[in-house]
């Protein structure tokens, strides 16, 4: 009960919060998501902020667990005849009848970092991309080493909770090779904190 007001409250200040940081990450998102074709699984929409990037012939198929994001995705959704919104997390993707078996992309944006157990996620991935389909990451990762990376170790048990979950002290790029994706274009990056974007595909 308290969470769902909580998650009401994070999705009504979702992207305000986010405004500043948006100028700079749009140019990462759109990058990776004019990318795409066929049909795309995005994993954890939140508020819908990818739905104007993708290009207009793509099938888009967006779940999103918490109701208040999934609500604001749908109405982002409405200027979209391509993209469809459904209010489920990625664990039961594979279950769902209104859902393609694969997809030729799935894209994981800022989204790792809050999943509750990112190497379940990350397995299926791989499990709906088609054979010769691809990941698209933007995640922001772990400052491993670093005096900031201490700081977010320190900082993380307030921050989890106060952003519905979000952890700072992921390694997703880790995690994602070590499920047996492999970066076609990685790039690093640092914007107060670390980031990570990729196209990945997966080894056989
Ligand atoms: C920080 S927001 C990012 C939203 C959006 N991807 C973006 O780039 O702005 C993280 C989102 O992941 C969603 N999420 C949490 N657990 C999830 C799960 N198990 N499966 C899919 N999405 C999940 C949250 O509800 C939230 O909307």
């Amino acid at each position: 009960m308290i969470r769902k007001h909580y998650q009401k409250i994070v999705a009504a200040i979702y992207d305000p919060f986010m405004k500043s940081l948006e100028k700079v990450l749009t140019v990462h998102r759109r990058m990776l998501l004019e990318k795409t074709s066929g049909m795309v699984l995005e994993v954890g929409a939140g508020t819908g902020v990818n739905f104007p990037l993708y290009p207009q012939d793509v099938e888009v198929f967006a779940i999103e667990p918490s109701v208040p994001m999934y609500e604001r995705a749908v109405k982002a959704a409405a200027n979209y005849p391509n993209i469809r919104v459904f209010n489920m997390g990625i664990e039961t993707v594979k279950n769902h009848p209104d859902l393609p078996k694969t997809f030729d992309f799935v894209t994981s944006m800022l989204v790792l970092c809050t999943i509750p157990n990112p190497k379940q996620a990350a397995q299926i991935y791989r499990d709906v991309l088609k054979e010769d389909g691809q990941l698209l990451v933007l995640e922001h990762i772990h400052a491993t080493g670093s005096f900031y990376g201490k700081l977010q170790k320190f900082v993380n048990p307030l921050w989890r909770p106060l952003a519905d979950g979000c952890n700072l002290t992921r390694r997703q790029d880790i995690i994602l090779k070590e499920t047996g994706f492999k970066p076609i274009f990685e790039k690093k990056f640092s914007l107060g904190t670390d980031w990570y974007e990729a196209i990945m595909t997966m080894d056989s």
